[in-house]
């Protein structure tokens, strides 16, 4: 009861689920070379790119007709500051693979008008056909893309301030120096994420237990944005054991 329509894989760890997650994304890709994936930061893929970036090496993968969405960025970074999610992903995918360059979507952080961005983005997404699989991390508070916990969530992209929390999560980044991370972000909104026609959240850890838990097993409320894949037809959960642990007590 109570568990919505989120269907749960639990792997051994981390590395196996990285393994799998990259696995069937090559799958997907070769029944569909036009496939559109909705892509996350955060140290939870770095894994699940490099085993993307091996299966390219080895041949067994082509994204040459592929499209990506990033979910987020940090508000006043350009596209070539090295502590930008858009820099992240060249580091960890991108220059490694054949994505073409046109088919690679970023949030402007250094865009001066956020709402135009966040409208530009929206329509992207939608010329591109939508995204066909969103894989998605989660924050230690629940929140997923830069949807922070709050009273109310907003549908569609648009920009954000982000939790002294959320900050702190994301200083490595930036010399460990929390003071260096930017105060707000652009994100996809839950409605922007909730059409994604399939969505994988990927969560790895003890430090995210408690949140995995809530996600699945609680209410649907904005204090847990994660909570509303309950809502997604098609939405699964791929956890660790770590990250398990408190959904069988
Ligand atoms: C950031 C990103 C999220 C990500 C989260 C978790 O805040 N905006 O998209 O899911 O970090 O990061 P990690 O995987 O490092 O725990």
């Amino acid at each position: 009861m109570g568990e919505g329509m989120i269907r749960v894989r639990v792997f051994r760890a981390a590395d196996r689920l990285a393994r799998a997650l990259a696995r069937d994304i090559a799958r997907r890709l070769s029944a569909t070379p036009r496939l559109v994936l909705g892509l996350p930061t955060g140290r939870t893929p770095i894994p699940f790119y490099q085993d993307l970036v091996r299966l390219y090496c080895a041949g067994l993968v082509d994204f040459s007709r592929a499209a990506t969405f990033n979910l987020d960025e940090f508000v006043g970074l350009d596209a070539d500051d090295p502590h930008s999610y858009r820099a992240f992903m060249r580091r960890h995918l991108f220059d490694h693979v054949n994505v073409p360059r046109r088919g690679i979507h970023f949030l402007d952080g250094a865009a001066r008008d956020a709402a135009r961005e966040s409208a530009r983005y929206e329509r992207a997404i939608r010329r591109a056909g939508g995204i066909d699989v969103q894989i998605l991390g989660l924050g230690v508070n629940g929140h997923i893309g830069f949807n922070e916990p709050g009273r109310a969530l907003v549908a569609r992209t648009h920009r954000t301030r982000l939790t002294p929390a959320t900050r702190r999560a994301n200083a490595a980044l930036f010399g460990h120096r929390t003071s260096a991370v930017p105060h707000d972000a652009l994100s996809m909104g839950m409605a922007t994420i909730l059409q994604a026609r399939r969505i994988v959240l990927i969560a790895t850890g003890a430090s995210k237990a408690r949140s995995v838990e809530r996600m699945i097993r609680g209410p649907v409320t904005p204090r847990l944005p994660a909570s509303f894949l309950q809502l997604h037809p098609n939405a699964e959960v791929w956890v660790d054991r770590a990250a398990a642990r408190h959904m069988n007590s």
